[in-house]
This record gives C-alpha cells, sequence and structure tokens, in this order.
C-alpha cells in the first residue's frame, strides 16, 4: 500500500492569508515552493494529529504551479511521508510505481529541464517502472502518501495551480506512521 486516503478535513480557508516564512522551492523554474504557516492556522491542522505524532512533523504550505501536464516520476528528497490535504487539485491524479530490477535513478540536479520542475531528488524513466496504484484527489480530501515510493502526477489542467497542506516526516517510515496515525 503506497497511499491511504483518510477521513479528516481542515478548514478550507485562504491559507496564502497565512504564510509566515518561506522555506524552500524546486525546480528549475521555482515554481514548487513551500511555506510554514502562522499558527492560527496550523494550529487546528495540529490538533488533528496524534500527540506523540506533533513534535516529529512539519506542517507546510504547498503551492505548486506548472507549465506540464505531469510532474515525472520521482522520489521526494529527505520525506517519507506526507499527508496531503487538498485544496486546489488542478484535476491531477497522482500516481505510485515500483521500481523495475536494475532502475537507475537521476538526481534532478543532473537535469535541465522543464519536465522537472516539480520534483525534487530523484527522477526515473517510465521504462524502469511497473505502475502500482493511483488516486485522483479532489478538493477537501486527505491521503497519506509514500513519498519514498517512485510517484508521480498526471493530468494537470494547464496552466495549473495546485494547493495543499502537507504534514511531512522523514523520522517514520509509511507503515509505522500509518500505524501511529491510527492507533
Ligand atoms: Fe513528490
Amino acid at each position: 500500500m503506497y497511499f491511504k486516503q483518510i477521513n479528516l478535513s481542515i478548514p478550507q480557508i485562504d491559507y496564502e492569508q497565512y504564510i509566515d516564512k518561506h522555506v524552500v522551492s524546486y525546480g528549475k523554474n521555482k515554481l514548487l515552493s513551500y511555506y510554514t504557516l502562522k499558527n492560527e492556522a496550523k494550529d487546528p491542522i495540529f490538533a488533528l494529529l496524534p500527540e506523540k505524532l506533533r513534535d516529529k512533523v512539519d506542517v507546510l504550505y504547498c503551492h505548486s504551479g506548472s507549465i506540464e501536464p505531469n510532474v515525472v516520476p520521482h522520489i521526494d528528497n529527505g520525506v517519507n511521508v506526507s499527508v496531503n490535504f487538498y485544496l486546489e487539485t488542478a484535476g491531477a491524479s497522482t500516481l505510485f510505481f515500483k521500481q523495475k530490477e536494475n532502475a537507475v535513478a537521476t538526481p534532478t540536479s543532473n537535469i535541465d529541464s522543464t519536465t522537472i520542475s516539480n520534483t525534487t531528488g530523484k527522477v526515473f524513466e517510465l521504462d524502469q517502472l511497473d505502475f502500482v496504484s493511483a488516486f485522483k484527489a479532489y478538493p477537501g480530501e486527505a491521503y497519506i502518501l509514500d513519498t519514498s515510493k517512485v510517484h508521480a502526477v498526471k493530468g494537470l489542467e494547464l496552466p495549473s495551480i495546485r494547493k495543499f497542506i502537507c504534514i511531512q516526516t522523514g523520522k517514520y517510515t509509511f507503515n509505522e506512521f500509518v500505524k501511529m496515525f491510527n492507533d
């Protein structure tokens, strides 16, 4: 299992109003940006988490523009688990893959292409992967994603803006996190 839909919702407010600090932007065109949030917006999100997880995660607002219809298959950099609360989705689906034996990853820093404008870490060619599963999220829905597995985004309506709140951690695996979340 590479993802799991969860039955949790966050306040549907304009999180741009509550941005605290810019954390990082990725990609050649820096279209994928993460921000911290002011406490008044962050606290209701933290309150959804079991207490033992609260100091092990980051709550971030993600704003992702794209000039390409797809985000190429990739593994996130330093993040194993992401709980995404989708605010705007641009009609996109998220796909998960298994690496074939001897699949070779390319660090994104070695590629100069707008097709990787939304990615970090490592990217993969489709012929090195076997498709596993996919989901199409709608605004207001929440999913836990195993971002240590190869994943891609497909079918973005252009010009696209995706917005979501994410709770991220590199301290647990997906399975550990899901178990702690449910305990
Ligand atoms: Fe990703």
